[in-house]
């Protein structure tokens, strides 16, 4: 099966980064790992654009502290689903966005926001999917008992924390966990795990064919 890098404009440098917009519709930690990560020497992407589906998120008042474009498109001050979605894919376009990536942004895409960007939807969701999907996920996984939880990035498709997955990081759950401590847990890895995806990304590394994707293996040849 042939496969290819699923930014097919890569591998990239930090002189040329990718171009991320950063989805968010709440506290923003993941978008503050992205923040940090951007910054330091070695890494190819860019953060272009945040936008938030909330007004005054604390995720808003991180991108202005970092200098990065924001905007509040708020889905409550759209008539539908579409018009909401094609103001997002302006602004998108507007800032020459070449991947979205969604962290901790409460909003199903629909078929057409995901045509505009084939490929280039990702999503942090914090259980090893396709176990629990949607709200609070560490509470359904104490809920059902498990004894490993974790986070998921993954592409993003029409369902809800669904698509193909790129990585999973897995954390230990205690017979004594909350879900405040088992959630705190999880985040540390997704703080990891998701910036580490994206350099993949921008370098190349993360390749697909149909809906399968596999990493590039460091010995593997450039294509
Ligand atoms: C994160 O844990 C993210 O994985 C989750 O929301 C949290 C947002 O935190 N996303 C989902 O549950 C998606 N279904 P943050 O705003 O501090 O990054």
């Amino acid at each position: 099966m042939y496969m290819q890098p699923l930014i097919s404009d890569t591998p990239r440098t930090p002189k040329n980064p990718l171009r991320l917009c950063v989805f968010v519709s709440g506290n923003g930690s993941n978008l503050q790992a992205l923040i940090d990560a951007a910054n330091a020497p070695n890494t190819c992407f860019k953060i272009a654009l945040v936008i938030s589906n909330i007004k005054n998120t604390f995720a808003l008042g991180r991108a202005h502290a970092a200098g990065i474009p924001a905007v509040t498109i708020c889905h409550n001050d759209f008539s539908s689903r579409l018009d909401f979605e094609k103001t997002l894919i302006t602004q998108c376009i507007d800032y020459h966005v070449e991947l979205v990536v969604l962290a901790g942004f409460m909003r199903v895409l629909s078929p057409h926001f995901l045509s505009y960007f084939p490929n280039q939807v990702v999503n942090v969701h914090p259980a090893l999917c396709p176990a629990f999907p949607g709200i609070h996920a560490a509470r359904q996984a104490l809920a059902r008992g498990v004894k490993y939880a974790g986070c998921t990035v993954h592409l993003v498709n029409e369902g809800v924390d669904e698509g193909p997955i790129i990585a999973q990081a897995i954390v230990p759950v205690y017979p004594d966990d909350d879900e405040n401590r088992l959630q705190k847990r999880i985040q540390i890895q997704e703080h990891l795990l998701l910036p580490k995806m994206i350099q993949e990304i921008a370098i190349g590394n993360v390749l697909i064919a149909d809906s399968e994707i596999c990493l590039r293996k460091k010995s593997d040849p450039v294509i």
